[in-house]
């Protein structure tokens, strides 16, 4: 199992100086769509430049028609992140076109289907997609397997029900997780580090017990010698 830590704090110096209190640790690190809109590309060279050995994990969830998404996938392969998402409600097709336009990167990033925004609750899900989150969650799973992606962002309560209905190999990145059972937030589901090994889970996502704790070194090592 890998840790990822969410560079979700306010700004860039902030999320600049994290990275570098936790860079001597072999982690991956998410930037999501705020970092990303405000900072661009050159925040992610100047997390490289911290630690070249930092793995990126893009997590701008793309949506769009599938030549669009297949363009933006095109470009952030280009700057050599090493994961990235999109929404499996996509569709099937956008994420053939998705995988087919990555074949011809000699080292491309792994790419992951979000299955169901977890924001939803099961009626305004149906509203959208006219069943069941958790039946639903699972038919994009298999779609997105299908299609060649390399895994999904699930809750640690899926993945090992996912894992069954697609293969063990299939990639499941969960956040919601509070290592050592810290404060839950506005999470909904979490699970602590033990849970999500049960689960077979290969990425954990963590943010706020690592960024709001007093030393963030002192818990992402604590984290790693669990995993
Ligand atoms: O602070 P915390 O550990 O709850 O952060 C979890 C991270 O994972 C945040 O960046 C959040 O946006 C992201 N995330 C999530 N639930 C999802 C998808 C992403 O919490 N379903």
């Amino acid at each position: 199992m890998k840790l990822c830590v969410a560079l979700d704090l306010p700004d860039k110096k902030e999320n600049l100086k994290l990275a570098k209190e936790i860079k001597d640790f072999d982690i991956w690190l998410k930037v999501g769509l705020r970092s990303f809109i405000r900072d661009g590309r050159n925040f992610l060279e100047e997390l490289k430049s911290i630690n070249p050995d930092f793995n990126i994990f893009l997590d701008l969830k793309l949506y769009d028609i599938p030549n669009t998404m297949a363009d933006a996938a095109e470009e952030i392969a280009k700057m050599g992140v090493e994961m990235f998402n999109v929404h499996a409600s996509s569709g099937k097709v956008a994420m053939e076109t998705v995988m087919k336009r990555l074949e011809k990167f000699e080292k491309r990033p792994i790419v992951l289907a979000v299955t169901a925004l977890t924001s939803f609750d099961n009626e305004s899900f149906r509203k959208i997609y006219g069943e069941d989150i958790d039946k639903k969650a699972s038919e994009f799973a298999v779609d997105a397997y299908r299609c060649g992606l390399d895994g999904v962002v699930c809750s640690v309560y899926e993945s090992k029900k996912i894992k069954s209905a697609t293969s063990e190999k299939f990639i499941t990145l969960t956040p919601g997780i509070r290592p050592f059972g810290e404060e839950a937030g506005d999470q909904k589901r979490v699970a602590d580090i033990k849970t999500a090994k049960e689960n077979m889970v290969d990425f954990i996502v963590v943010g706020r017990p690592v960024y709001k704790a007093d030393n963030p070194k002192d818990i992402v090592g604590k984290i790693l010698t669990k995993l």
